[in-house]
């Protein structure tokens, strides 16, 4: 039995072909979570605040719902993601403009910064066709967006005190 597992944990590892392909990635569990923690706090669906007024999404860019990423558009009137091409997809591209750029996004200190590695994935994703999978929606996009101030990949920004 054992040797059996250790024998299978091998060829899966040695395996060319086991990698993660793009393919596999899944939307809801794999990207949403740093799009939600990145963007959302500024890009959810329109909502009532405290006061009871009514709170627009920035740039009315909606990036909790499958339909406002694949639809929104940018100050160009382009779409802000085309599936199958990251070097088109202005949502990815603003994550990687330089943090002192009037454009890039998240602003610092506002959100957590994507780190390299999902700005890979999320290209890698796109390049695969943006597949959302079952996921149309976040059902609670005002919700989880706490967030401590700390970079999860230290060096890339300053943190604000
Ligand atoms: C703190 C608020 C805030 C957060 C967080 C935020 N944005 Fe934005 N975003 C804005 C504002 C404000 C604008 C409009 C800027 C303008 O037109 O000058 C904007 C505009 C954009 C645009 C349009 C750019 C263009 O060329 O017209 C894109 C795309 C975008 N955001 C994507 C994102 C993505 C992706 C994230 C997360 C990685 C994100 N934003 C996080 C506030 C935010």
């Amino acid at each position: 039995m054992q040797k059996t597992k250790l024998l299978l944990a091998i060829l899966t590892l040695t395996t060319p072909g086991v990698v993660l392909q793009a393919e596999d990635i899944d939307f809801a569990t794999q990207i949403y979570p740093f799009v939600k923690s990145g963007c959302v706090s500024c890009h959810s669906p329109p909502y009532a605040d405290e006061r009871g007024r009514t709170r627009r999404p920035k740039a009315d860019i909606v990036l909790a719902t499958k339909e406002g990423i694949l639809n929104s558009v940018d100050e160009d009137e382009e779409k802000i993601l085309v599936p199958g091409d990251p070097d088109a997809s202005r949502m990815l591209e603003v994550t990687k403009l330089p943090i002192y750029d009037d454009m890039h996004f998240p602003p610092e200190g506002k959100a957590p910064q994507w780190t390299d590695a999902e700005k890979e994935l999320f290209s890698k994703w796109i390049a695969a066709g943006a597949d959302f999978g079952d996921w149309t929606e976040d059902p609670a996009p005002r919700e989880g967006l706490e967030w401590d101030g700390v970079e999860k990949q230290a060096g890339t920004v300053e943190t604000f005190e």
